[in-house]
């Protein structure tokens, strides 16, 4: 959240706007879900095997940065097994309680997706792993001498888990997942064809060179092309004849103040403050955190992984260490724009 309290345009994180904008883009089969090969044919696999045994799907963990597709992908392995699947978060299941209600709704081979899955509390997740394994969830009732348990007997379901924070998830929960995958950021040809299929959903007017220019900068991410698309197209429509040309797209673009690699005035803060202030680093989280008035945590989750994979930004055990790259693009952004009289 910036100062004036908006969300970034470029963050990978889903704001309010973007339900609407997810669920209508979001492809509904395999086929029709672009890019992650790897991922989509481990899953054909696993899938198929699954049906041809007539067995419910093993449990399945999806983690990457917000916004590449792990919802859209968990959607998609109920479609494909042609079953149910109920929809909660980490932080919603708040009592064991909660979690029992919803596991004893399951039928078999229906699908609980668990989202944020790092975020549950150590209670409930203690009561997830009989569940997981045996297929049973304990109750106990009353306290002291008198107390007595209750074994609830779960049709074998499917737990698919959530996470942009792999690493906080506890080992015993990590471990009783049958598979894992992990979704990397799009390449540029994935981009494209996201942008391209989005657009024709979307009834958008476009020339090819317009969406090059969106694709490169989205950040990998389709929720970024998704939303940098919409408002690009408002713009053309407003600025211009409503078709996405390359030099509306440009246009659009430069008046969202975001540069030709998708960093915005928040990226360009960050490695400012590394760079000026720390002479480069390294220096720790918090400490970035606090000079840009940032959550550490938004930081990590949402701001870094593109920096990092652009090879802009090192993580050492002594800190954040901004890299001769970004030294290089900082200064290209800078001639450019006071060629342009711009922003940054
Ligand atoms: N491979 C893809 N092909 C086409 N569109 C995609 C793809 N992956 C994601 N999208 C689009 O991006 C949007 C965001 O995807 P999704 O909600 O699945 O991300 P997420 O990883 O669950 O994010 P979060 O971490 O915030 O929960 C969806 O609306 C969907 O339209
Ligand atoms: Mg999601």
């Amino acid at each position: 959240m910036d100062q004036n309290g908006e969300r970034r345009v470029v963050s990978g994180e889903a704001v309010a706007q973007d339900s609407f904008i997810d669920s209508e883009l979001r492809p509904r089969r395999l086929k029709e879900f672009i890019g992650q090969e790897k991922v989509k044919d481990n899953l054909r696999i696993t899938i198929s095997a699954a049906q041809k045994r007539g067995e419910p799907l093993d449990h399945v963990v999806l983690h990457s940065p917000p916004g590449l597709g792990k919802t859209t992908l968990a959607c998609i392995i109920a479609a494909e097994m042609g079953v149910s699947i109920r929809v909660t978060s980490g932080p919603a299941i708040e009592r064991p309680g909660d979690l029992a209600a919803m596991l004893s709704s399951l039928r078999e081979g229906d699908i609980l997706f668990i989202d944020e899955i790092h975020r549950l509390s150590h209670t409930v997740e203690e009561k997830l792993y009989p569940a997981m394994e045996d297929f049973v969830f304990d109750i106990f009732l009353g306290k002291g001498p008198a107390a007595r348990s209750l074994r609830l007997g779960l049709s074998r379901f499917t737990l698919i888990g959530a996470t942009t924070r792999f690493a906080m998830m506890s080992p015993p929960l990590r471990d009783r997942f049958g598979s894992r995958y992990h979704l990397e950021f799009y390449e540029g040809a994935a981009m494209l064809k996201i942008l391209e299929r989005s657009a024709v959903i979307l009834k958008v007017a476009v020339e090819r060179e317009g969406l090059i220019q969106i694709a490169r900068c989205s950040r990998g991410t389709p929720r970024v092309a998704n939303r940098l698309l919409k408002r690009i197209r408002d713009y053309a429509q407003v600025m211009g004849d409503g078709v996405i040309s390359e030099e509306t797209a440009l246009r659009g673009l430069s008046m969202m103040e975001i540069d030709s690699m998708g960093l915005d005035d928040v990226d360009h803060k960050l490695l400012h403050t590394i760079i000026d202030k720390f002479d480069g680093g390294p220096v720790g989280l918090d400490t970035i955190a606090a000079s840009i008035s940032e959550d550490a945590d938004t930081i990590m989750d949402v701001y870094e992984p593109y920096l990092l994979r652009l090879g802009f930004l090192d993580r050492t055990p002594r800190g954040r260490v901004a890299t001769r790259l970004a030294y290089e693009h900082l200064e290209l952004s800078r001639k450019e724009n006071t060629a342009q009289g711009s922003f940054l």
